[in-house]
C-alpha cells in the first residue's frame, strides 16, 4: 500500500520534470489529409459533437486517467479535482487513474471523488490488468471493480494493459495469465461499460479481437508516440542493469496511427485514439481513420498540477479550435462526416499496414 503510494508520486514527479516522451513519432506524419479548395460548408457551422458509450460530449476530447492516491488536498487529489471540473466545463469525458491505491488503501479515496466539482461528468474509473491475472498476490474480481465504480459514482471502468511498464519496473507486477478471462467474467456480471485501455504501446489487431470477443464496450489504444512507460520507469531505476533494460524498451510498441488503423480495420469497436496527441491536425486525422474520440494525458499535468482549471481548458480549447479549422479545410461539418473524407497514408506506416490490414479497403471505408 505504502509503496503504490510512493510509487505514483515519484510518477507524477518524474513526468512534470523530464522528458518522459518517446524517441519516436506515433505515425501520424504519414496520415494526409487532403486539402479541398472548394469546402462546400461554412466554417460556422461545424458541429464537433460525438456520441460514445450511449452519451453526447461536445468535443471529440477524452483526458485519460494519470492519478489518484494521495490524501485529501494533495497533489493527486488537486490534479484529478482540475482536471474534472474543466471536463465538465467543456462536456468531455474524464478518467482517474489506477484506484489500486484506494483499494490497498482506503483512506485515500477521497484522492478520486471529483462529483462535488463535476456532478455531471462522464466519469471513468482505473484499475491494472496484472491485478486480475490468476497469479496475481491478490487477485482483483467484480467485487473489486464494483467498489472502484461505485465509491467514486464512476460511469464506466477502464482497465489499464501495461505489460511494458511492469516488465521494466523492478518491482513490477507481470501476472499476466488468466486476465482475458477475468475480464470475460467481469463483463458478464456488471452493467457498467468496461473500456480496455493501453498506456503507450498500442493495442495490435489480435489483442483487439479477442477484446471484442468478450464484448469490452470500446478501447482506448494508446499507441507509441506519447508518454513512454518504459521512459518513466528509466529515471526510477535503480541500478546500471534496471537503467539499461528501460531504456532498450524505451520506444517498444505499435504506432498510435497504425494501432488505430490494426483496430478499427478488424473490429466494430469505438476507439479512443490516444498517444502523443498534441495538436488539432493530428485529432482531425485520428478521427478521419475512424476514431470516436481522442484521448490525452500528458499535456495537460502541468496546468492540473497547480490546480489552473482554466490553463487545462485553453489548452484543449486549442486544440479544438484547429480542428474545427482542418474539418473546414476538408468540407467536413461534422465528425461523422470527417470519416468519408479522403485519406492517403504514406511511408513506414503504409509499409505495415500492407502486411495488417486490406489498406485499400480500409481507405475506402472506415466505417
Ligand atoms: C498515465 N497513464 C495512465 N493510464 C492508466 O490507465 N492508468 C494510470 O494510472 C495512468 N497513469 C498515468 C500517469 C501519468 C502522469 C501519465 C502522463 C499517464 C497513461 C495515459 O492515460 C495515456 O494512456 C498515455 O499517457 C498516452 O497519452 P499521452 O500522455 O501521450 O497523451
Amino acid at each position: 500500500g505504502e509503496r503504490t503510494v510512493l510509487r505514483k508520486f515519484e510518477h507524477i514527479e518524474h513526468c512534470l520534470k523530464r522528458n518522459v516522451q518517446a524517441h519516436v513519432s506515433n505515425g501520424f506524419e504519414d496520415v494526409h489529409l487532403i486539402h479541398m479548395s472548394l469546402p462546400e460548408i461554412d466554417k460556422e457551422e461545424i458541429d464537433l459533437s460525438v456520441e460514445f458509450l450511449g452519451r453526447k460530449f461536445d468535443y471529440p476530447i477524452m483526458i485519460t486517467g494519470m492519478t489518484g492516491g494521495t490524501r485529501k488536498g494533495e497533489i493527486a487529489w488537486k490534479i484529478n479535482r482540475t482536471l474534472a471540473q474543466a471536463a465538465q466545463e467543456l462536456n468531455i469525458p474524464f478518467g482517474v487513474g489506477s484506484q489500486r491505491a484506494m483499494i490497498e488503501k482506503p483512506e485515500t479515496w477521497e484522492s478520486y471523488y471529483v462529483r462535488d466539482v463535476a456532478p455531471d461528468v462522464f466519469l471513468v474509473g482505473n484499475l491494472g490488468a496484472p491485478q486480475f491475472g490468476k497469479n496475481a498476490r491478490k487477485r482483483y474480481g467484480v467485487k473489486e471493480v464494483l467498489y472502484a465504480i461505485e465509491k467514486i459514482e464512476a460511469d464506466a471502468i477502464a482497465i489499464h494493459m501495461n505489460p511494458l511498464q511492469e516488465s521494466v519496473q523492478p518491482e513490477g507486477d507481470t501476472t499476466f495469465a488468466g486476465v482475458l478471462e477475468a475480464l470475460a467474467e467481469i463483463k458478464s456480471s456488471i452493467d457498467y461499460p468496461v473500456i480496455a485501455k493501453e498506456t503507450g504501446a498500442g493495442v495490435s489487431r489480435e489483442v483487439a479481437v479477442k477484446l471484442e470477443a468478450i464484448g469490452i464496450d470500446a478501447i482506448d489504444i494508446s499507441g507509441l508516440g506519447g508518454t513512454s512507460w518504459s521512459g518513466v520507469e528509466y529515471y526510477r531505476a535503480k541500478d546500471e542493469i534496471g537503467k539499461r533494460l528501460a531504456l532498450r524498451f524505451w520506444d517498444w510498441g505499435i504506432k498510435t496511427a497504425i494501432s488505430l488503423a490494426e483496430v478499427r480495420y478488424w473490429t466494430n469497436l469505438p476507439i479512443i485514439a490516444s498517444g502523443g496527441i498534441r495538436d488539432g491536425i493530428t485529432m482531425a486525422k485520428a478521427l478521419a481513420m475512424g476514431a470516436t474520440l481522442v484521448g490525452i494525458a500528458l499535456p495537460v499535468l502541468k496546468p492540473a498540477a497547480k490546480g489552473d482549471v482554466k490553463g487545462v481548458k485553453k489548452i484543449i480549447l486549442g486544440y479544438a479550435e484547429e480542428l474545427r479549422n482542418a474539418m473546414f479545410l476538408v468540407g467536413a461539418k461534422s465528425v461523422v462526416e470527417l470519416r468519408k473524407v479522403p485519406l492517403v497514408i504514406t511511408g513506414f506506416t503504409r509499409e505495415w499496414l500492407e502486411q495488417r490490414i486490406n489498406l485499400s479497403g480500409f481507405l475506402s471505408s472506415r466505417f
